[in-house]
């Protein structure tokens, strides 16, 4: 056997720089699955979310060297901060490749009763904060030629469910939309936006609901029980791939199979 030879010169092929994603509400449910999704998929990750306690938690089991997975504290509400984590980000890595929209509150309650200052922050929480992280993170794409948004919707903004509130379904059906905005000015850029609408998601959103509640939910669910966070995070992995470049402006449901077109 001969001396194990190097397959290509360091100095003439320099290794790609590893990737970065951007996910916020990275703390916990969905938007950790995601996280942890990306980084086993070899991106490096910043976590972005107003429970910094917990973002900082996940990003050390995932990096305890801290190289490839970092906290970065904000409130997708507030502009002003949400910019300084993004440049957070940029100069301590670069400037995201990947940025999933995922953090979001529900407010349960009724379309009468809904306070206007309460529609408002949540719109500011669900809806504008896709409109600013996605002004923030895709120039930087298109000027590479490459990049990803994938957008947490949900089948509240596609059937008007009322369960989590009526502003948050009408941010959700926003986010479809902007998705589709967004989708049609960066195409020729190779950036895509896609949006991925779950429904019925095993979170500690759920801790709170009845058993009784939760069981009667699940009957009506074709699949026959709630979906795992790590199912949505599949497919988000998946389109924040290398192969994913012709599918843009797109939703992908995972409902299972509780609403079917
Ligand atoms: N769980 C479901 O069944 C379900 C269904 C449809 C859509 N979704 C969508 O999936 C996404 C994740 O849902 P989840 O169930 O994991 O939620 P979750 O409540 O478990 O987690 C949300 C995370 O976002 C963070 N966050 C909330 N507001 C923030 C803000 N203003 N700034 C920064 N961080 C903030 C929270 O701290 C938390 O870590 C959301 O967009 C949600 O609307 C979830």
């Amino acid at each position: 056997m001969g001396t194990p030879q190097p397959s290509a010169d360091p100095t003439t092929h320099p290794a790609p720089e590893r990737k970065v994603a951007l996910v916020t509400g990275a703390a916990r449910g969905i938007g950790a699955a995601i996280a942890a999704e990306l980084h086993r998929r070899g991106l490096r990750v910043a976590l972005l979310d107003q429970d910094d306690t917990g973002a900082r938690a996940l990003a050390k089991s995932l990096d305890p060297d801290g190289g490839s997975a970092m906290a970065v504290h904000a409130d997708v509400s507030d502009p002003e901060g949400t910019e300084r984590a993004v440049r957070a980000v940029s100069s301590a890595w670069r400037s995201p490749d990947v940025l999933v929209n995922n953090a979001a509150r529900t407010a349960p309650g009724s379309v009468w009763d809904v306070d206007l200052d309460e529609w408002d922050a949540l719109m500011a929480t669900n809806l504008r904060s896709v409109l600013v992280l996605t002004r923030l993170c895709a120039p930087a794409m298109r000027e590479r030629g490459w990049g990803r948004v994938v957008n947490l919707a949900s089948l509240a903004g596609q059937q008007g469910g009322l369960v989590a509130g009526p502003h948050y379904a009408a941010a959700k059906a926003g986010v479809l939309v902007l998705t589709k905005v967004f989708a049609q000015e960066l195409a020729a850029h190779g950036v895509t936006v896609n949006a991925v609408a779950p429904a019925a998601v095993q979170t500690p959103v759920m801790d709170d609901l009845p058993a009784e509640a939760l069981q009667r939910a699940a009957d009506r669910i074709p699949v026959g029980r709630f979906g795992r966070p790590e199912e949505v995070a599949a497919l988000v992995g998946h389109l924040a791939g290398e192969d994913t470049g012709y599918i843009t402006g797109a939703t992908l449901d995972v409902n299972g199979g509780l609403f079917m077109r």
